[in-house]
């Protein structure tokens, strides 16, 4: 690796706005995330399989690349924030793929939520291409995402990390480097056990509340006044109440990160009853409403039990 060319990518302070950042990934998180980079006055080119969704961004003065290995050839820094493992691999492995870029000494950063072996077949990847990689995954919604509060967990060279955290800092509130490539994805796939869990736990909560005839907007009240309570429950009630639950963070994701825990090893009584059932509720097409309509299936499949 030509460690002169990488000293050249600029980082000091007064020169982070000349920065060329590459976006590839606009979903509900890509959107909100490249935004707030472009607010923070970087210079910020995007790619998405679906060009259209780039629109609001075009507009608010983003670049848009024709090909992934464009941004390769024409930014210092790539994040990619894509929906799975197949897709990551596809942007950075296929024909027109990042890695098929001409150029070398560039910082790539995965911020999608993969296997921490997808990660380090990457990284390794990159390093073959001259380039460095970082896993960058985040905790945190599309809330967070648009207010720049995610948690972000990294793995991968120290140096890299500490080029990309200025950047960072305007995604996140919080960005911790946590080890070697694969120690980003490996955390967060513990935290989004937790959160599947919990979210399966509410659910199971207020379907026992209602069977004993307390009112649900009661209940919530009651779990969010609670040690239990936490924003997660404030922000999924309107949903609940209304039994409507569009997507913030999509159920199939959720069922995506729980089979990826439990092939990382993730493998106790309650890391194999959530995956049991979001991959149950993804079979029974919920997949595309957000995670929180876990409690749809869980009421369904209790009415049928
Ligand atoms: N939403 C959340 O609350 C949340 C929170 C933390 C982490 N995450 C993680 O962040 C990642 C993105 O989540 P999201 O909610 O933004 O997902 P999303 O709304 O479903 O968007 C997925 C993105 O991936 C692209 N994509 C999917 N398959 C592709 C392929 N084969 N080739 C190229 N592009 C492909 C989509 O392109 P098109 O537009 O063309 O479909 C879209 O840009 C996921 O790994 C998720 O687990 C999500």
């Amino acid at each position: 690796m030509n460690d002169e060319k990488i000293k050249a990518i600029p980082y000091a302070k007064e020169e982070l706005h000349q920065m060329k950042i590459g976006w590839i990934g606009l979903g509900n998180m890509g959107i909100p995330m490249a935004g707030n980079l472009l607010s923070a006055g970087y210079d910020v080119t995007v790619w998405n399989r679906t060009p259209d969704k780039a629109e609001p961004l075009l507009a608010r003065g983003a670049g848009i690349a024709d090909k992934p290995y464009h941004l390769l050839e024409q930014c210092d820094v790539v994040f990619t924030m894509v929906s799975d493992d197949t897709a990551v691999k596809a942007i950075y492995m296929e024909a027109d793929g990042l890695l098929s870029g001409n150029a070398r000494d560039r910082i790539l950063v995965d911020m999608s939520t993969v296997s921490p072996e997808t990660s380090r077949f990457l990284a390794e990847r990159c390093r073959q291409a001259g380039h460095r990689f970082l896993d960058a995954p985040v905790s945190g919604s599309v809330g967070p995402a648009r207010e720049g509060k995610l948690i972000i967990m990294a793995g991968g060279e120290q140096e890299s990390f500490d080029r990309v955290r200025p950047l960072f800092d305007k995604l996140g509130k919080l960005a911790l480097h946590l080890g070697p490539n694969g120690s980003g994805s490996s955390a967060k796939l513990a935290i989004n056990l937790l959160l599947g869990i919990t979210v399966q736990g509410v659910a199971e909560t207020v379907l026992f509340a209602r069977e004993m005839g307390i009112p649900t907007e009661q209940m919530l009240t009651i779990i969010s006044e609670s040690a239990v309570g936490t924003p997660l429950i404030k922000g999924k009630a309107a949903s609940i109440l209304a039994d409507e639950f569009p997507a913030a963070f999509a159920l199939k994701h959720m069922a995506k990160d729980l089979r990826l825990a439990r092939q990382a090893g993730a493998s106790s009584p309650l890391a194999e009853s959530v995956y049991a059932s979001y991959q149950s509720a993804l079979r029974e097409g919920l997949g595309d409403l957000d995670l929180m309509a876990i409690l749809r299936y869980l009421n369904g499949a209790k009415v049928e039990a």
